[in-house]
This record gives C-alpha cells, structure tokens and sequence, in this order.
C-alpha cells in the first residue's frame, strides 16, 4: 500500500516519511484544535453538534497540514495536494465548467515536460527528483529511442509514461507530436539524445527545446561529438578547462543559442573517463536550475 502511495505521489525515501509524518501530526492538531474550539458555538443537539464539528475540522485541516509542512519541508507538495482535493470539491472552478475542461485548464497552468534521453539518464534522473514536488512544473512523459536504455527503468520505477520511438517516423514522419500534444506537452529538454530533431518539432516548439551538452560549445560540438569522444577531443587538445553547455535546440547539432554555461578544469591527470565524472556533475548541479528559471 505505501510502495502504491509513493509511485501515486511521485515521492521516495525520507520525502514519503515526513509526509506522513505531516498528514499525522497535522491530523491531531486538527482534532485537538477543533474541539477546543467547540465551546465558542452554543449548540443543543448532538447531531448539530457533529454536523458543526466537521465542517470546522473540513477548514481547519487544511490549514494545520500546511502550517505543519513548512518545517518538515513539504509546503510545496502539500499546496499541490489541498489544491488537488479543492479541485476534486468543486472548489475555485467558476461557474458551470466541465470537468474536462476544468482539467484540460489546470493542465494548461502545468509546465508539462518530456526528458528526451536515450542513456542511462542520471541527468533524467536529477530533473525527475527536482521536480516531484514541484507545484507547477511537471515530468510527464520520457522520450527514447533505445529500448535497452537505462532511462526506460528509472522510467518505470517513477511511474512516467515512456514514449518509444522509431527513427524513421521521428526524422522524417510526423515527428510523434501527436503524442507529445496527448501529453500536454509544453517544454522538451533533451538529456543524452543523440538523433537530430527534426524541423517539424522545433516549429511545433519554438524556443522550448533545450539540451545539454558535455563541453564549453562552440567548441567540441557537432555530429559525433558526444559522450567519450568530446572528453578525448579535450584532452588531446590540452585544453585546461572544460565544462557544460545548455542551448536551445535549431536544426544543427549543437548549434543553437547558448543559455548557461559552467565550468571545470581539465587535469593533466585527467582521463576522458575522470573528466566525463566532473561533467556530469556539473550537469547535475545545474540542469533542472536552468529549466526551473526557463519555465518561470
Ligand atoms: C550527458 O553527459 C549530456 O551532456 C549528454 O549526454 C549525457 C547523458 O548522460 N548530452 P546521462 O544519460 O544523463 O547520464
């Protein structure tokens, strides 16, 4: 049942923890507070009485769980949660909107993302857990062209929809946007996919699709240049500093506007196997941050 709740609610380990924590300790403060707070209303009967305590412990519930959140660190799931629940009442929706469109407008409030990613994913990774508690900002679907990919289990074990591709209908089809439009799909951000995108998809979305590439471009970028052979090509040309790029994705590769840029050094020690370990720290560090400030 808690391993349903996790996969439900997008959170693992001590996240889950202290979210129980909060929903417990907010819980009884709501009973507790609730019934000191009785006396005020003089009411005869039993049943009023009941009838009059839960609606007050109704308002009062959300309003302790979400007191009790900010020390536990949950605030942000928490608003997402109430703000759920709210929905599911009927509270905040004007007039007589459907629920399909009630949903199709919340979803337009949701940056909706796809993690293009045909590795292993621990950049994937990085953005899933940066945004799962993310009140407006969502992982929704991962994009792969490699069955055997280490990003299809982190996939699975995350509960997000895969989306598994064919070059052929990619390149040259209808690039799938169709699918991405079922998805509500806003942003793109490409970790570790090495097919180039297709014109119909940068046209579908404009300035939204962005990727990460392992080296200070304009230099060591272009066709080829990925994974050990752009920490090689670095090495073998001595340079002493290499870093991260993030650019926005035109029809070249590696070519478009560059967003973000960080540093590293390169040692004389250095392997294409050591140096790849600095970079991918960095890119874990700074990704989701660079995607985070984009949507906003
Ligand atoms: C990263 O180094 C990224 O710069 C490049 O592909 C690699 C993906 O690594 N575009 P991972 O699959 O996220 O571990």
């Amino acid at each position: 049942m808690f391993e349903r709740l996790q996969k439900k609610w997008k959170v693992k380990g001590w996240q889950f923890v202290l979210i129980i924590a909060t929903f417990a300790i907010g819980g009884s403060a709501t009973g507790f507070i609730g019934k000191k707070l009785m006396p005020i209303f003089p009411i005869g009967p039993t049943w009023l009485w009941v009838i009059v305590y839960i609606l007050l412990v109704t308002l009062l519930w959300p309003l302790a769980v979400l007191l009790v959140s900010i020390p536990f660190g949950q605030f942000p799931f928490f608003c997402k949660y109430i703000k759920k629940i709210g929905r599911r009442m009927g509270i905040g929706r004007s007039g007589v909107r459907s629920q399909k469109s009630e949903e199709s407008h919340l979803s337009t409030l949701t940056s909706h993302i796809a993690v293009f990613a045909s590795g292993a994913g621990s950049n994937a990774q990085k953005i899933i857990d940066h945004f799962r508690s993310h009140p407006s900002i969502n992982v929704s679907l991962i994009v792969c062209n490699n069955p055997s990919a280490g990003v299809l289990q982190i996939a699975n074990k995350e509960g997000i929809p895969v989306l598994l591709i064919e070059k052929e209908r990619f390149i040259r089809g209808d690039a799938y946007i169709k699918e991405l439009e079922e998805h509500t799909i806003g942003f793109i951000v490409l970790a570790g996919f090495l097919w180039k995108i297709p014109a119909a998809l940068i046209t579908m979305y404009p300035g939204k699709i962005i990727n990460i590439h392992p080296a200070l471009l304009p230099k060591y970028g272009g066709k080829g240049m990925y994974g050990k052979a752009v920490h090689q090509a670095v090495i073998n040309a001595g340079e002493n500093e290499s870093g991260i790029t993030i650019h926005y994705v035109d029809e070249v590769y590696d070519h478009g506007k560059t967003i973000f840029q960080a540093r590293c050094p390169v040692l004389s020690s250095d392997t294409a196997e050591s140096l790849a370990q600095r970079i991918h720290k960095l890119e874990h560090e700074h990704y989701s941050q660079v995607i985070e400030s984009l949507l906003k």
